[in-house]
């Protein structure tokens, strides 16, 4: 009798809330309806998100709601939708909605999870100081190519012994970051820079854990439970602790006519702007971008680089034909080199390839409408939380026939030159795009042809019965483990 009592309670709450989004200016998308508090809990799997929602887009379209735990969400499914969205109304969808988990992580003032002017400002300094030459000596091209230099020199090392590649290519990556904001690379034995990336490495591991992706729908609940997730949090605090020591060496060392990386940068303009009592460069948010730059440049690359020599030992001749392109531009006598890539076709297809096949985030990082928004027939309130869903995008398959096979040929017009396509959207599009987007098409092409260039690539087993089909996660797309050997050329 109680259970049915409450049930019509439930009922009549829904209807409630129900009527009351018709009614103002006009209807919000549709959803399934969902139980108060634990939201769609019945219709999202927490282990596999991207695959609940495409079963929702079937039933609902392409612009639907849903609630993920008590946070309602719109979802965009589909290239239009997603255009529309962070391109024709660019402004209107360009707030960071923060899910429990990232908001705890990141703390708010960085440039992934900050709003408003904070987010303005703190994008575009560090825009401008991740371009080549917006501080130190180097370039950023030169930074990598060093770097790749040394990760060849240790592959070299290994004999053609089969191992598990992740390790070097997160040390490598990494090193990239720790160029840019602390000014110099560091020695693959060296002790502080094996326990951060020991951390890092960690945090990887457990964002895909379940209680990790609980903490989402439940954030007070996992708050007090143990878990992987408790662990993240610890480390994360780790990182910061590092951080804060780095930017103290640097404040003694600081001179201002010669910055020399990142925090230097960051520091001269806290100092331009120290009589500015509401300047948002403080100690504080210098802190929080720098553990943004780590958090969101490390793993993201690495990853895609653990990707792609697994999908190339599954296709020899695919890593043959990007040797021919190797040897016929750059030769066997220096280092690649950006300006090689617009005579290379064929790679920068494999590469594109690479990215459109592995989907990386497949449910992107989240947006939010920053004002009262019309959309299609739909009314969206402020601050809603918005998924602008990469995976309709990159896995179209008018745009892109056979979308779930790996074909550089996706890229690639009839006649062999490079081709274009609007649906490439891995580090999203609009005003949030990847601010790291730059940066990391120049590692996953020095990395690369920098391999290819001194190696072959040889497998464990028969390339066959590879697979190559990325284990999908609720946060990101990761390879199945494996070894592989590495040939001098
Ligand atoms: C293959 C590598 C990478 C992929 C696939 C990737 C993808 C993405 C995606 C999908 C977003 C969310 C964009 C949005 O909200 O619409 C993003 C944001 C971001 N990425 Fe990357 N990223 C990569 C590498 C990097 C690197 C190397 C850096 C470091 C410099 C970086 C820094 C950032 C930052 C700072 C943001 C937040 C931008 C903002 O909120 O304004 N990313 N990335
Ligand atoms: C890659 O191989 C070429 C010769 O095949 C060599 O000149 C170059 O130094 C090698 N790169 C590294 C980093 O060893
Ligand atoms: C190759 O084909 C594309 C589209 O089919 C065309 O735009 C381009 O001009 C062609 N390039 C050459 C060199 O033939």
């Amino acid at each position: 009798m109680a259970t049915i009592f409450l049930l019509i309670c439930i009922s009549c709450l829904l209807l409630i809330a129900t009527w009351r989004n018709m009614s103002q200016n006009g209807k919000q998308p549709p959803g399934p309806i969902a139980l108060p508090l634990a939201g769609n809990i019945f219709q999202l799997n927490p282990k596999n998100l991207p695959e609940s929602l495409r079963k929702l887009s079937e039933k609902y379209g392409p612009v639907f709601t849903i609630h993920l735990g008590p946070q309602k969400i719109v979802v965009l499914y589909g290239y239009d939708v997603v255009k529309e969205a962070l391109i024709d109304q660019a402004d209107d969808f360009s707030g960071r909605g923060s899910l429990p988990l990232l908001k705890r992580l990141l703390k708010g003032t960085g440039i992934v999870t900050s709003n408003g002017e904070t987010w303005k400002q703190l994008r575009r300094f560090a825009l401008t100081t991740l371009r080549d030459f917006g501080m130190g000596k180097r370039s950023i091209e030169e930074r990598i190519q060093e770097e790749a230099r040394f990760l060849v020199e240790r592959i070299r090392n290994t004999h053609e012994k089969a191992f598990n590649p992740g390790r070097f290519l997160t040390h490598a990556v990494s090193n990239i970051i720790c160029s840019i904001v602390f000014g110099d690379r560091f020695d693959y034995e060296d002790k502080k820079f094996l326990t951060l990336i020991y951390l890092l490495d960690e945090n990887n591991e457990y964002q895909n854990a379940i209680q990790t992706q609980l903490y989402n729908f439940f954030p007070t609940l996992m708050e007090f439970l143990p878990g992987p997730h408790q662990k993240m949090l610890k480390n994360i605090d780790e990182v910061d602790k590092f951080i804060l020591e780095m930017i103290a060496q640097h404040q003694e060392t600081w001179d201002p006519s010669c910055p020399r990386d990142f925090i230097d940068a960051f520091l001269n303009k806290m100092d331009q702007e120290k009589e500015n009592g509401h300047s948002v460069f403080t100690v504080e948010s210098l802190t929080r971008s720098t553990l943004d730059l780590f958090l969101a440049g490390t793993g993201t690359t690495s990853t895609t680089l653990r990707h792609a020599l697994l999908i190339l030992q599954k296709y020899p001749e695919i890593q043959e034909k990007v040797q021919r392109e190797i040897d016929r531009v750059i030769g066997r006598d220096r280092s690649p080199c950006m300006a090689d890539r617009s005579q290379m076709p064929y790679t920068d297809a494999m590469i594109h390839e690479i990215q459109r096949f592995i989907d990386f985030l497949p449910l992107n990082v989240p947006h939010a409408v920053i004002k009262d928004t019309k959309f299609r027939n739909y009314f969206i309130p402020k601050d809603t939380m918005i998924f602008p869903l990469l995976t309709p995008v990159l896995h179209d398959s008018k745009e892109f026939p056979n979308p779930e096979k790996f074909d550089p040929g996706h890229f690639l017009n009839a006649n062999g030159t490079f081709k274009k396509s609007d649906f490439f959207m891995p580090f999203s599009a609009g005003k949030r795009i990847c601010a790291g987007e730059g940066l990391a098409r120049m590692e996953l092409f020095i990395f690369l042809t920098s391999i290819l260039q001194n190696f072959t690539l040889k497998p464990v087993v028969d390339h066959k019965d590879i697979d190559i089909a990325p284990l999908i996660t609720s946060a990101a797309s990761i390879p199945r483990p494996y070894e592989v050997s590495f040939i001098p050329r």
